[in-house]
């Protein structure tokens, strides 16, 4: 699988070389045909992208060791056993195995066999996803269409063979066709092993003949061994698409979903806590903070989009050990800091040179650890000192949020303090903890290493730390769902404090989902992590500049700065800079690691940012040329008839466009934003191969008079509205002109 894996790796490289030596030649500019090639070569590549995910993907599933790095130090034990002995690097419960397909349960309690392996493909009953009722849509919401559909089947097989109420119901969408239901195959193996024999290809006759009659259904067909092809009505396509132009682009109905599994409550508002983000102060904020600040500002959006009610948290490092040296060396190099601001403007350094005489000067440990204790009881002057120390970093952080549009509010480690002795007080009386070498440690159900809750000298640890904040977020928040975007290399550490809640009895008679959204490391162009050329980690705000420096080349290299203002330039550059980092981080699969590479996310060839956002451009500039504007169309969406089954690159988009709401469900479902991201690129390439082919706006050779096609101009604006959602959503600037 690994030669494979190379091969289509290396010859997407070769691709792309040629790509760049042809398409680029002057003498093939503007050539029809050669436009044509390229578009049907992004398409392989896209094929290609799938595949080599598809093989990750695989691999992933495969017992696999832990890479990331990790935080605190007081989990070094812990990790050392993770090496040894992880099999498993997520929250252990069925969620893992979910999502081969999108399907419903088909065993009533099967959810409660946490840990269980997925057994293979025919046999193992596909697990239950987060969401089930209220596909249908409504004035507010728009229409699930694989839900609808997985409803119809379910309701078709249970009629068909009601001996059996577990047999399975699998609908996914189709390569060959819209959809398909894979189940025949399966419940003719279970009958036939119950003792009635029956093939999978009479299975599936009989299944259609009791599928209910439904406007999402226009043709049903058979292929190969009991497959059954579902093509959706293309009345009913066109009504939703011109449901998108009359309504807006409007989220699917998921607030259901809140819930773990075993009951699922409809709650309008549900409430989601999301920590993300989360640097240290006094430290750099890293690569891997950039991505948990993208990653989960764009859950967050998506969440908000679809009507919770979203709590952002970054959890600073803003407690601990670190600054018992950081405030002792203010103390001394700047006695005056309560009346003055202290010239820690370069807290970096500032961090280590107080590093450098904790590690050397004896006396000033000694006063260091004073200083800590004193923090801790919240002593006044220490806590000022606190204060400015962190309000310098915050500066920095600020910086950042503030460049790449993300909204965040502050609360940190330091937040906990009375909390933990609370969480110490409770887990102490429920007999939770135990003493060992004068640590107090809380063992949990099926996790080797125990988290450290107090230790030796009685301060806290990363882990009473979180355990903290799952308390606060589950009690004092009433969070119906609770997410943590924190690297991969955590997760024993996430797994320990969502077993630990457990076990302290906090989730009890709770209906919640908790998550740790983990992700693999940033790593260079030479696939180690990313540093500078000196060896140094790389700062967030000198990898920012380069991006935007870089964008500004690129749009000038495409003539952009003779065809914009200066205000629309700036913006382009901006919107160009922070779109590619942030589309190249959510494209891929988080759970890998990925590649951080300039060169490639600004190519504007392929599923970058670069390509979507000029694509975007490129449709809204078809109705400016046309000269009608949005509210114009927005009239003549209401009576126009709006007939796309004639042409079937008109109807391919069209479906495209009305799958929107599928792939949100899937993307909250598995809180995997890359399919967000392929289905926009999906969405762009169908776009291409119609707008290659058909006119929206046609000048009459001899007589110079234009035609408007108004149903491909209706079609163009749904398409750009779609795309428009999906940029909001991963928080990047889609910009009219460019
Ligand atoms: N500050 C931590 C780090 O840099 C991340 C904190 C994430 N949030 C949490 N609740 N543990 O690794």
């Amino acid at each position: 699988m690994d030669a494979l894996l190379n091969r289509l790796k290396q010859q997407e490289d070769v691709v792309k070389e040629l790509e760049a030596q042809l398409f680029d030649r002057p003498e093939f500019k503007d050539n029809r045909k050669l436009e044509e090639l390229r578009v049907e070569n992004e398409k392989l590549n896209y094929r290609a992208n799938i595949l080599v995910r598809n093989i990750e993907d695989l691999k992933k599933q495969k017992p696999q060791e832990n890479v990331a790095g990790t935080k605190q130090d007081d989990n070094k034990d812990k990790k050392e056993a993770t090496k040894k002995k992880q099999t498993e690097t997520k929250q252990g419960d069925s969620k893992n195995n979910k999502h081969q397909s999108h399907a419903k349960p088909t065993e009533p309690n099967q959810n409660d066999n946490k840990n269980k392996k997925t057994a293979t493909a025919t046999t193992v009953a596909p697990i239950k996803t987060y969401f089930t009722a209220g596909a249908q849509g409504d004035s507010e919401h728009s229409y699930r269409i694989l839900d609808t559909l997985v409803g119809l089947f379910e309701q078709a097989i249970r009629k068909a063979f009601p001996e059996d109420p577990t047999l399975p119901v699998l609908v996914v969408p189709g390569k060959q066709t819209d959809y398909q239901c894979n189940s025949a195959m399966s419940i003719a193996q279970k009958l036939t092993a119950a003792g009635k024999k029956i093939i999978p290809t009479d299975v599936a006759k009989i299944i259609t003949e009791h599928l209910p009659a439904h406007e999402i259904i226009g043709k049903i067909e058979y292929s190969g061994p009991g497959f059954i092809n579902i093509t959706i009505a293309a009345a009913f396509v066109c009504e939703q698409v011109r449901k998108i132009l009359l309504k807006g682009v409007l989220p699917p109905d998921v607030l259901e979903l809140v819930g773990n599994h075993e009951t699922q409550t409809k709650k309008k508002n549900a409430r989601v806590v999301i920590d993300f983000s989360s640097p240290n102060i006094a430290k750099e904020m890293h690569v891997g903070h950039l991505r948990s600040t993208i990653i989960g500002d764009s859950l967050a959006r998506l969440l908000e989009y679809v009507g919770f009610d979203v709590l952002r948290l970054n959890h600073l490092g803003d407690w601990g050990t670190q600054f018992g040296m950081l405030i002792a060396h203010m103390q001394d190099i700047y006695p005056e800091y309560k009346t003055k601001s202290p010239p820690i403007s370069d807290l970096l350094s500032f961090y280590k040179a107080s590093k450098q005489r904790f590690d050397s000067e004896p006396e000033f440990k000694q006063r260091a650890y004073e200083c800590v204790v004193k923090l801790q009881a919240f002593d006044p002057d220490i806590i000022h000192a606190w204060k400015l120390i962190c309000d310098v970093s915050r500066q920095d952080f600020e910086y950042i949020y503030k460049e790449l549009d993300v909204k965040i509010i502050d609360r940190g480690e330091s937040f906990y303090q009375n909390r933990m002795l609370d969480v110490v007080k409770q887990l102490d009386s429920k007999n939770l903890l135990k003493l060992e070498d004068g640590r107090k440690v809380m063992f949990l159900p099926d996790i080797d290493v125990p988290m450290t809750i107090v230790k030796t000298d009685g301060s806290f640890t990363y882990d009473t730390s979180d355990m903290a904040t799952i308390q606060q977020r589950l009690m004092e928040e009433n969070a119906d769902w609770i997410i943590y975007v924190i690297d991969s290399g955590q997760a024993l550490h996430m797994q320990s404090v969502f077993a630990g809640a457990k076990l302290a009895g906090w989730t009890e008679g709770k209906n919640v989902r908790i998550d740790h959204v983990g992700f693999g490391v940033v790593l260079g162009d030479d696939s180690k992590k990313l540093k500078t050329r000196a060896g140094e980690a790389i700062r967030l705000r000198d990898l920012l500049h380069e991006g935007i420096e870089r964008s500004m080349a690129k749009l000038k290299e495409k003539d952009r700065h003779n065809v914009l203002t200066p205000e629309e330039l700036v913006k382009a550059q901006k919107s160009v800079a922070y779109g590619c980092i942030k589309y190249a981080d959510l494209s891929h699969n988080r759970n890998s690691d990925y590649i951080f590479s300039f060169d490639r996310m600004l190519d504007d060839r392929g599923n970058t940012a670069a390509y979507l956002l000029y694509a975007y451009t490129r449709i809204r500039s078809i109705a400016r040329t046309a000269g009608v504007d949005h509210a114009v169309l927005k009239s003549m969406a209401q009576d126009i008839e709006l007939n796309f089954d004639s042409e079937e690159r008109e109807l391919k988009l069209a479906k495209c466009i009305v799958k929107y709401p599928d792939v949100l469900t899937r993307v909250l479902d598995e809180l995997l934003m890359h399919g967000l991201c392929e289905y926009m690129y999906q969405l762009a390439t169908s776009f291409t191969e119609f707008y290659d082919r058909h006119y929206c706006v046609e000048k009459d050779k001899t007589t110079g008079e234009v035609r408007l096609n108004y149903r491909r101009i209706l079609l163009c604006e749904a398409t750009a509205n779609v795309l428009k959602q999906c940029f909001e959503i991963l928080g990047i600037q889609a910009l009219e002109r460019m």
